[in-house]
């Protein structure tokens, strides 16, 4: 992504700052020498790069090895030690908010710094790990406890892949297209500030993130995750894809002012300090702190991207993002997806919901939406939805046309700092694609729709007995949507 030199007319100093108090903290030399030099900064900022294309001699991987070994050998009372870090996350997390992307885009912005502080390497740039294109845990986080980059908790192995349904291309690809930022980044919490658990989980949460976590498990499936060093690397991934989804694709981010006003006050600096930044400012980092190289399947294609003043002020100002349903139909009562075995729902439709969603206006979706879904206590398996397929199971491939999307569970809140009592999320399956697609391959029956859910076992998992665990959802509902 180059900065357009029109960037620099585009900004003015004074209104930027005030708007990004806490950035300019820490990007004061960009506005302290005059513009050239920030320019300058600006297009030199530094590059995240793919760990898979870096080799174990490389800098940035030779730098993190040796920023996360510093920082485990410090006492857990230092805030900058691996511990201390991994506690912030462990007591502060949002998950299943729309907290969640500007909350961790802030702790590996601070984290980057630590690592570049502890071991005085001024360029490092935190790398990413695409599991799109990669999708085992890279070589460099292998090779047992004389390794830094190594966790002995994790229950898969250096050659299990992640399943491409939770991560691969087609599942990317659907998702950045999802132009509302709840359905794409999770929903705005039920009391508008951030908690462990929100209301509702969209569809980069819900698909990839806990998909990565559960999967991998052991750490990675609990609170304390970035105990592992693949934590940072998987959430830069996320970063990376919002950076290609807001920036690159123009989709906005909520224009609700509980959350661009909002001050994350958790982490530390380079020196141990405590910060603080507005969640507007975590939207323009990535514009003017560092970059990406390309890590989406869609990098080369169909960019419609907004360049200068027209880019900041969009980015500045969002978009209204409550997602607008027509009537729900719904199955009644609770369902009940014992793991391994599909289950199948008939759910009535009106010809006009179906209809709607064939025209060529891309913010008619078609929404399946599982309300209250108790976190089962095993996650070791995922959920895949399946329309009009009635003999899907567990082994029916996702390139068949009627797959509609996967998504899975993270770490049980309950016991966790500020929890009490039961939480139950949502999760939403934007199935419009693939409605599209079998009314292409041979018209769409009207009147209903048929669901297959199932629970499908880790891979890992699969050869071992499936454990004897339901995921009970108290409400299945399908409506239309007005992204
Ligand atoms: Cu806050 Cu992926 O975890």
């Amino acid at each position: 992504m180059n900065v357009p030199p029109s960037i620099s007319s585009a900004l003015s100093r004074r209104e930027f700052v005030s708007r990004a108090s806490a950035l300019a903290a820490f990007s004061l030399a960009f506005w302290t020498g005059g513009c050239e030099g920030c320019l300058e900064q600006i297009e030199n900022r530094p590059t995240r790069k793919n760990i898979a294309n870096l080799s174990a001699t490389d800098p940035v991987v030779v730098t993190y090895k040796a920023a996360v070994a510093a920082m485990k050998a410090l006492p857990a009372s230092n805030p900058i030690s691996w511990q201390a870090q991994a506690n912030i996350h462990n007591n502060k997390c949002p998950h299943g908010c729309w907290f969640f992307l500007p909350w961790h885009r802030a702790y590996l912005l601070y984290f980057e710094r630590i690592c570049r502080k502890i071991t005085g390497d001024a360029s490092f740039a935190l790398p990413y790990w695409n599991w799109t294109t990669s999708p085992s845990i890279p070589a460099h986080f292998w090779g047992g406890s004389s390794n830094p980059l190594w966790d002995g908790t994790r229950q898969v192995t250096a050659s299990d892949q992640a399943d491409p349904s939770l991560v691969g291309a087609a599942t990317i690809d659907n998702i950045l297209s999802i132009p509302n930022f709840e359905g794409f980044a999770s929903y705005k919490p039920a009391g508008g500030l951030p908690t462990h658990l929100g209301s509702g989980y969209g569809m980069l949460e819900a698909t990839p993130h806990n998909g990565i976590h559960s999967w991998i498990s052991g750490d990675m499936g609990t609170f304390q995750s970035p105990l592992d060093p693949i934590f940072w690397m998987h959430h830069n991934m996320l970063d990376c894809l919002w950076v290609d989804w807001n920036i690159n694709l123009n989709h906005a981010n909520t224009n609700d002012s509980s959350w661009a006003n909002y001050v994350i006050n958790d982490f530390v600096d380079e020196n141990g300090n405590p910060t603080s930044i507005e969640v507007i400012a975590t939207v323009l980092l990535p514009y003017f702190t560092y970059q990406f190289e390309p890590c989406s399947p869609n990098e080369t294609t169909g960019k419609k991207s907004l360049r200068g003043a027209q880019l900041k002020k969009f980015l500045q100002t969002g978009a209204p993002s409550t997602l607008t349903f027509g009537p729900a139909h719904g199955a009644s009562g609770e369902v009940s997806v014992p793991a391994g075995k599909p289950v199948r729902l008939t759910i009535p439709l009106e010809a006009s919901g179906v209809q709607s969603v064939l025209g060529s206006d891309e913010r008619n979706r078609l929404v399946l939406t599982l309300g209250d879904v108790d976190i089962p206590d095993s996650r070791e398996f995922f959920l895949r939805v399946f329309v009009n397929k009635s003999d899907a199971s567990a082994n029916t491939p996702t390139t068949d046309p009627h797959f509609a999307g996967s998504f899975a569970v993270f770490a049980d809140p309950k016991g966790m700092p500020g929890m009490t009592g039961d939480h139950r999320p949502k999760f939403l399956v934007d199935i419009t694609s693939t409605v599209q697609r079998l009314n292409r391959d041979g018209g769409f029956p009207q009147g209903q729709i048929d669901l297959t859910l199932i629970a499908v076992p880790y891979q890992h998992h699969r050869t071992q007995e499936i454990p004897d665990e339901v995921v009970k959802i108290q409400s299945v509902s399908v409506a239309t949507a007005r992204f």
